[in-house]
């Protein structure tokens, strides 16, 4: 079974990867703990059968289990859920060992990760991610947080500002199997396949040619094609966060195409996930990259055609307004210095970060990416 070691300054942990893995949960934080009991946060959208099998497997290693279920609602990702989380972690008793264990999308891993962080200065905390996006990114790394409102303009009206409050708090471990992905529903597995295209994009050409040329089996959740995937996407992640630990630098590549998809993802009538505003994201990112000369366009053709056979969208699906969306870009909280930071593709395998991009560079992204999908 593949167990991939992320070693940071002040913190090593492992991350488990095996199709069947679920069952052994028990006893993989049994080897990593003697407390007594175990906090499992999960939320409504998990599989029954999921969350019936990991609490069997804690009980097994003879963990004493309090639980609480969080509404998997981007809405819902909020300060006031964490301090209702807080509230049930008082009333189970829980103490600065005992053991928290997120189990779900990356909703979960967040919400419950920032709660672990802060409750009680932080408690330990385990990621069991069961959605492909929460396993090739959110899961790993230690970002936790909350969305919180951004001010509100003239009409009174105020967005959720994306991830604003959190804390980095690596996880003591992640257990990832994908066996579970096939309870998905394509939609959501597909999301989890543009952080793997991103990843591709951002260190290993080779990986990208990998999701194009097994783009079928992929999308029929082949569980060691999967297996295979994971831990190439995760090794990326891995390599960027032992490196920045705290985004001081390389790690914010990871960011590629994200503040593009930061300012569609929120417009409603798009109806856009998050894995399909990064994927449009990646798009415009290759946009402006081509524009400025860091790609050519037969590599903006390969990150195209990948996303398309992995059946993700690369244009908007309606025309929006070009300086709402540039609006909304300057809210987005990567910019730094008042200088807008995007990450752009330099060459496939390769990316970079430019602060100095033109409000029409940025702009020609934008127009890439809409109109009709006949591209
Ligand atoms: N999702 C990007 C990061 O973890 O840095």
């Amino acid at each position: 079974m593949p167990t991939l070691p992320v070693n940071l300054p002040h913190h090593e942990y492992s991350i488990h990867l095996k199709p069947g893995i679920l069952p052994r949960v028990g006893e993989i934080v049994r080897d990593l703990t003697a407390h007594p009991g175990a906090f499992l946060i999960t939320d409504d959208n998990i599989t029954e059968s999921h969350g019936a099998v990991v609490s069997k497997s804690l009980n097994n290693a003879q963990f004493s289990l309090s639980q609480a279920q969080l509404t998997a609602d981007e809405a819902l990702k909020t300060l006031s859920t964490v301090s209702d989380l807080y509230g049930q972690m008082l009333e189970a008793r829980l103490d600065r060992n005992c053991p928290v264990i997120a189990l779900g999308g990356g909703l979960v891993g967040d919400v419950a990760g920032f709660a672990a962080a802060t409750f009680l200065r932080g408690l330990p905390l385990i990621q069991i991610p069961t959605t492909l996006l929460a396993m090739v990114d959110a899961s790993v790394g230690g970002k936790t947080g909350v969305n919180f409102p951004l001010p509100q303009d003239e009409s009174g009206y105020s967005e959720l500002g994306k991830n604003l409050v959190g804390s980095f708090w690596q996880p003591r471990a992640v257990i990832m199997d994908p066996e579970v992905l096939r309870t998905l529903s394509p939609r959501d597995f597909r999301c989890g396949l543009a952080e793997c295209v991103k990843h591709a994009i951002i260190a290993d050409r080779d990986l990208l040619k990998f999701l194009t040329d097994n783009s079928r089996v992929i999308l029929d959740c082949d569980a060691e094609c999967l297996t295979t995937l994971i831990e190439r996407s995760v090794s990326i992640k891995i390599n960027l966060v032992q490196q920045d630990e705290r985004e001081a630098g390389i790690r914010a590549l990871l960011n590629l195409g994200h503040t593009f998809a930061h300012a569609i993802e929120p417009i409603k009538q798009l109806d856009l996930r998050h894995g399909e505003a990064v994927a449009i994201g990646l798009c415009a990112a290759a946009a402006c990259a081509l524009n400025v000369g860091s790609l050519t366009q037969d590599e903006a053709i390969e990150i195209h055609n990948a996303l398309k056979l992995l059946e993700l969208p690369t244009k908007l699906p309606q025309p929006v307004d070009h300086g709402q969306l540039l609006l909304a870009m300057g809210f987005d909280k990567k910019v730094s210095d008042g200088q807008l930071r995007i990450i752009l593709p330099d060459g496939l395998g390769a990316a970079r970060i430019v602060n100095d991009l033109s409000l029409e560079e940025i702009k020609s992204g934008w127009a890439a990416v809409s109109g009709d999908d006949h591209g």
